[in-house]
């Protein structure tokens, strides 16, 4: 069977109102699914609710690891506004690096990416790398890359993806290039398209933006991911 990895990214939204809402309602959503070391889900939520979630995932036993959508590329210190790897350590696992998001609104170069994964892997996070083609540079060490054409992702109002064959030729290459990493697919993926992108040989999981907003979109797509036989 197929090692997969479902992935959700709540960008910037959600109090934490709705952020109870959301693990009440995922609670239910997901009960009878376990994860294993080989099926694994990870929500990376703003950095103001990552005490809350941490402590809900501890509190309701849930399967789920916790991630930030973002690190400081400068360790602690006199850095106003920043959150640091070890601060994020505390509650996470995971953190997302390389977002298009940041690279586009804040000016995120390749060499501060560089810097900010060597001062997360020294804090022992896991990364997800975001790519935006297989030509974009993946630092050493990476455990999940994620590829995500810039143009499909957040495309609500059409779901407009890239063709499953597409996404799964390029995350083939990207494979190939970096075998010991899981490569995931992101750009507008929800319930009903799932499975045709991890049914792609080369398409380990996918990272879910607009969809993982809804707890039931996110439980749906983790459970037909996780029952489907790959
Ligand atoms: P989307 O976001 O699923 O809303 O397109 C994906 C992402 O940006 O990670």
């Amino acid at each position: 069977m197929k090692k997969l990895f479902i992935a959700g990214n709540w960008k910037s939204f959600k109090t934490l109102a709705e952020a109870k809402d959301w693990v009440a309602q995922f609670t239910n959503f997901i009960s009878g699914i376990s994860a294993t070391p080989d099926k694994a889900m990870v929500l990376s939520v703003p950095f103001t609710l990552l005490s809350f979630v941490s402590g809900e995932i501890f509190r309701l036993k849930l399967p789920l690891q916790l991630g930030a959508e973002n690190v400081s590329p400068l360790p602690e210190g006199a850095y106003t506004g920043e959150i640091n790897a070890k601060q994020i350590k505390e509650f996470a696992e995971w953190v997302i690096i390389g977002h298009s998001e940041r690279r586009k609104n804040f000016g995120e170069t390749d060499a501060t990416l560089v810097e900010k994964v060597k001062l997360a892997k020294a804090a022992n996070l896991k990364v997800i790398f975001c790519v935006q083609d297989e030509r974009t540079p993946v630092p050493d060490g990476i455990e999940v890359i994620a590829y995500e054409p810039p143009w499909a992702i957040s495309a609500v109002s059409n779901w407009k993806t890239e063709s499953p064959e597409a996404a799964g030729a390029t995350c083939q290459i990207i494979k190939t290039a970096h075998p010991s990493a899981l490569i995931l697919y992101g750009g507008s993926t929800s319930p009903e398209n799932i499975i045709s992108f991890i049914s792609q040989p080369a398409i380990e999981g996918v990272l879910s933006g607009g969809a993982s907003l809804d707890s039931k979109k996110f439980a749906m797509m983790i459970r037909s991911a996780f029952v489907a036989n790959l």
